[in-house]
């Protein structure tokens, strides 16, 4: 207090050339930079003993009234021009100095490592699927996910207007517009006697069937991975999914081969104590044709977590996996093969739902795999 008196009053009494007094404010300057460059003080400090009520800067800014009056609105902009300089130098430190860092930086001790990240869990699952079923014989093999309705429908024992596939809610995509350059490929398209009808966004990993017996090479070991799409959105659907088709042709093939095939995989990718049931089902493409279960992870296909308490995950004991069957006759021959000399089965599973049930997640919505939320997937 005693301090600030003799400020505001014993030297206001004395002029001061608006020179002389903007070489003191120069000074001031000079001498904060300074102790910006030199001090080790936390940031907050430096700028209350530069910038504060009881800084140099502010002791003669006070005294701005011992220049003479026409010169005070040109010392004032000087004074705003080095408090600037000095907000200035004290932003670079703290931009440059670590948090809360007043000792020496360690330069030697190992740096942050950026966030590692992992593949996403349908990635991971469709590795895994592939794996599995190379063990067994099998090849990975793909298709186009964009296909002719042929491909997806009508090979496949389904004609136009065929009520069974009102359960694809599919997405129809127009032509192509013929240019000279896809002509020819588009003509030959239609007069190949098969008829190609309109192109679809595939619904389903079948059309991979056909298109691999369109190969000519028997025996067929095929597991095909791709994405599908249906008009579908809700907790348990997302437009885009994806599915794996199985696909063993050969001689003598039966519904034994299948179980085993199913037998193995669910023991490989869900553990050994999981069981398999085969139900009598419906698809135009197979006969016989089967919905596979396989037996609850959580209540061990009792259908009861503890007595008289129901389990929530299942029906019964039992979860739905797939669709499947042995491949029907029409089909055969709509891919080239003689259905008096070779059989075969052909099973489609959904990929999120296969891995939902593998992880014992308790995932509501199955929306959220595609969300990108990395609170979301870091979990996996
Ligand atoms: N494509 C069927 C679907 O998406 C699943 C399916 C059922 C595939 C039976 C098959 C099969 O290969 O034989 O619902």
């Amino acid at each position: 207090m005693v301090e600030k008196d003799s400020d505001d009053h014993t030297p206001a009494e004395e002029p001061i050339a608006t020179p002389n007094f903007i070489g003191l404010l120069l000074e001031v300057e000079q001498d904060a930079m300074a102790a910006i460059e030199a001090s080790e003080k936390p940031i907050d400090q430096l700028r209350i003993e530069l910038l504060g009520g009881k800084s140099e800067l502010a002791r003669l800014t006070k005294q701005i009234r011992r220049v003479p009056e026409q010169d005070r609105a040109q010392v004032g902009t000087v004074v705003n021009q080095v408090k600037q300089k000095i907000e200035n130098a004290l932003s670079e430190k703290t931009i440059n100095t670590p948090q809360g860092a007043t000792e020496p930086i360690d330069v030697t001790a190992p740096g942050t490592l950026p966030p590692v990240g992992h593949l996403h869990i349908v990635t991971q699952a469709v590795s895994e699927i592939t794996r599995i079923f190379e063990r067994i014989g099998f090849t990975r093999v793909r298709h186009p996910e964009v296909d002719w309705d042929w491909y997806a429908f009508e090979s496949l024992n389904m004609p136009p207007n065929h009520p069974a596939r009102d359960e694809w809610e599919t997405f129809f995509i127009k032509y192509p517009e013929v240019s000279s350059q896809n002509t020819l490929e588009v003509i030959q398209l239609h007069t190949s006697g098969k008829k190609y009808k309109t192109i679809v966004l595939t619904p389903h990993t079948s059309n991979g069937q056909v298109r691999e017996m369109e190969k000519g090479k028997l025996p067929i070991r095929m597991i095909n991975i791709a994405k599908c799409y249906r008009r579908q959105v809700d907790v348990s659907h997302t437009p885009m999914f994806h599915q794996f088709e199985g696909l063993y042709i050969d001689r003598n093939v039966s519904i034994m081969h299948l179980k085993g095939v199913f037998d193995y995989f669910v023991k490989q990718f869900y553990g050994p104590d999981r069981e398999i049931r085969l139900r009598p089902f419906h698809f135009q493409f197979t006969e016989p044709s089967f919905e596979v279960d396989i037996s609850c992870g959580i209540c061990h296909g009792t259908g009861y977590v503890t007595k008289g308490q129901k389990c929530r995950l299942c029906k019964e004991g039992w979860l739905e996996m797939a669709g499947s069957g042995m491949v029907h006759p029409v089909v055969l021959k709509n891919g080239g093969v003689d259905p008096a000399k070779y059989s075969g089965f052909a099973f489609g599973w959904g990929i999120e739902r296969a891995y939902m049930m593998k992880s014992g997640t308790k995932l509501d919505d199955l929306r959220l795999i595609y969300s990108n939320d990395v609170r979301f997937s870091e979990q996996f």
